[in-house]
C-alpha cells in the first residue's frame, strides 16, 4: 500500500478504526472521514482527518474536493458508514427511521460513490470497498428498513462494478453478520462474543482487495458470517 492514498468513512467507527489501522500498518496515507473525526484518533504521522457529514451531495463532494486538492489523487474507497435500526415492523415503521435508513446505509454511499468515481477511474486501478450487511441477502422480521437500505446498497455497488471496469476499478462489497464491536458487547451483554464476526478479519480482507490481487474481484459480493452461519 506504499504510496497508496486511501479514503476511509466511518474510519472513528467500530470496524472502521480497524478499517483506518490495518491501511496505515500496510503503509497507505489514510484520510479518515466521518462527521466527528479528529487528527488525535491516530497516532500515524500517515493520517489525515478531514470531517464531513456524508449523507448530502454537497458534504461528500466537499469531502473528495479537499482530497483532491490536498493529496493530488484517490486510489482506494473504503466506506463503512452505515447504522442499524430493528424492533418495528413494516406496518409499524415511521418516517422518520425510514429516511434515516436510507441516509445512512443508501444516500451516504451514493454520494460518495458520485464523487470518488472519477479520481479512482483516472488512477487505473482504482478500488472501491465497501460494507454491507447480511442483513441485504437475508431479511429478518423488525428490520425491514435497515434490511432495504443495505440490499440497495448492494445493487449500487455491483452497478459500478460494471459500469467502471473499463478503467480497471474494481467494487465489491463486504456482508458481515453481527460484529465484536463495543457497541455489540454493550447492547448484548449475555450473547456469546466468540460467534461474532472480528473486525479485524473484514479489515484484512478490505486491505486484500485493495491490493494487487483484488484486481481478479470485481462486482462481488462477499458474506463473511463468522462461526453463526
Ligand atoms: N456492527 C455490526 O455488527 C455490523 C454488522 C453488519 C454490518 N455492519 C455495517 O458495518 C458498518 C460499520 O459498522 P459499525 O458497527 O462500525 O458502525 P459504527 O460504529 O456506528 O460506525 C459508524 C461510522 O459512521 C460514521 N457516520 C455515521 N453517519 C455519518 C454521516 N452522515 N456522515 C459521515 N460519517 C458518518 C460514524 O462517525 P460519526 O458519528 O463521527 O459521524 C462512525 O464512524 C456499517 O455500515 C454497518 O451497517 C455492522
Amino acid at each position: 500500500m506504499q504510496g497508496k492514498v486511501v479514503l476511509v468513512t466511518g474510519a472513528n467507527g467500530g470496524l472502521g478504526t480497524y478499517v483506518t489501522q490495518a491501511f496505515l500498518d500496510a503503509g497507505a496515507t489514510v484520510i479518515g472521514t466521518s462527521r466527528r473525526i479528529q487528527r488525535s484518533d491516530f497516532s500515524s504521522p500517515s493520517f489525515t482527518a478531514l470531517p464531513a457529514e456524508i449523507s448530502s451531495r454537497e458534504g461528500a463532494h466537499a469531502l473528495v474536493d479537499q482530497v483532491a486538492a490536498r493529496f493530488g489523487k484517490l486510489d482506494v474507497l473504503a466506506h463503512t458508514v452505515g447504522g442499524f435500526a430493528g424492533g418495528q415492523s413494516i406496518a409499524d415503521t415511521d418516517d422518520v427511521t425510514f429516511q434515516r435508513m436510507l441516509d445512512l446505509n443508501l444516500n451516504s454511499v451514493f454520494h460518495v460513490l458520485r464523487a470518488t468515481i472519477p479520481p479512482l477511474r483516472q488512477t487505473g486501478k482504482g478500488r472501491i470497498i465497501a460494507i454491507g450487511s447480511r442483513a441485504a441477502l437475508e431479511p429478518g422480521a423488525g428490520v425491514g428498513a435497515y434490511s432495504a437500505s443495505k440490499t440497495a446498497m448492494v445493487s449500487l455497488i455491483r452497478t459500478v462494478a460494471l459500469e467502471n471496469k473499463d478503467a480497471g476499478l474494481t467494487a465489491n462489497v463486504i456482508l458481515p453478520g453481527t460484529m465484536d464491536t463495543p457497541t455489540n458487547r454493550k447492547a448484548m451483554p449475555n450473547a456469546d462474543f466468540s460467534k461474532w464476526v472480528r473486525p479485524s478479519t473484514v479489515a484484512s480482507l478490505i486491505t486484500w482487495l485493495a491490493g494487487d490481487a483484488g484486481k481478479d474481484i470485481n462486482g462481488a459480493a462477499i458474506p463473511v458470517y463468522g462461526s453463526d452461519v
